[in-house]
């Protein structure tokens, strides 16, 4: 069992998000338990206050360090994160993390059994937070999001789908793109012919041997013609 829980200023913005697809039949097999929750349940003033101007000045506001700091220390145990257990995940999601990738998501299913996923907000986050609590800062790619409201539900579909038991066949995702470093190749399904356009011969065949020949090709093929970068 994998748990997330997601710290954010918008839990509401999740409420739907997990009842559809993979990440319900996860959740209803019980390979994963997901709960998002409001930063502001752990601010101690009237009206919950959860950011602040920036020391220095300019423009913007930034996430205070103390409510963070107090919900990680409940989910995590621990307010440092050479206190963690070995299988915690304390994750900021920002543009200035590493770049999301097949890799990391497969980290994360394999060896993570609590991920805390703590969506960045506004001109940026306390840097004392990505100091003392955060053992991954991640991005999902070079353009800047409103929040990390939307980049943690990607983090959080590519890391559930890869649990173990989440897809239909255990095999599923292992022919798929990324899986060794290449685009998957093209797929078909019935009828052969759609106005003209033909399903490759070799794919009709029944010669198995040729279909894996011809599938390599042609992700390679792919590879080579929309993404050459992972070929490299
Ligand atoms: N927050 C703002 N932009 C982001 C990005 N690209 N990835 C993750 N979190 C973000």
């Amino acid at each position: 069992m994998l748990r997330f829980d997601i710290i954010t200023i918008f839990p509401e913005f999740f409420r739907e998000i997990f009842d559809y697809g993979i990440i319900r039949r996860a959740r209803a097999a019980g390979l994963v338990e997901i709960e998002a929750h409001d930063l502001r349940g752990w601010t101690a003033d009237k009206h919950h206050v959860v950011d602040d101007r920036p020391f220095g000045g300019g423009d913007g506001m930034v996430l205070k360090p103390e409510p963070i700091f107090a919900a990680v220390e409940q989910f995590a145990g621990a307010a440092r994160r050479e206190d963690y257990g070995a299988q915690t995940r304390v994750i900021l999601l920002s543009p200035q993390g590493r770049v999301l990738t097949q890799s990391l998501a497969g980290d994360l299913s394999k060896n993570a059994k609590h991920i805390v996923l703590i969506c960045g907000r506004y001109e940026g986050v306390d840097e004392r937070v990505a100091e003392a609590l955060v053992t991954d800062e991640v991005s999902i790619g070079d353009y800047i999001l409103s929040g990390g409201e939307p980049a943690a539900i990607v983090l959080l579909d590519a890391v559930v789908r890869l649990l173990p038991g989440a897809l239909g066949s255990e095999t599923s995702a292992v022919n798929e793109s990324f899986s060794e470093g290449l685009l998957d190749c093209p797929q078909y399904t019935r009828p052969p012919d759609f106005h003209g356009m033909r399903v490759p011969d070799v794919l009709l065949s029944g010669n198995h041997g040729e279909i894996a020949r011809w599938r390599r090709e042609a992700a390679l093929d792919k590879t080579r013609r929309k993404r050459p970068d992972l070929l490299k």
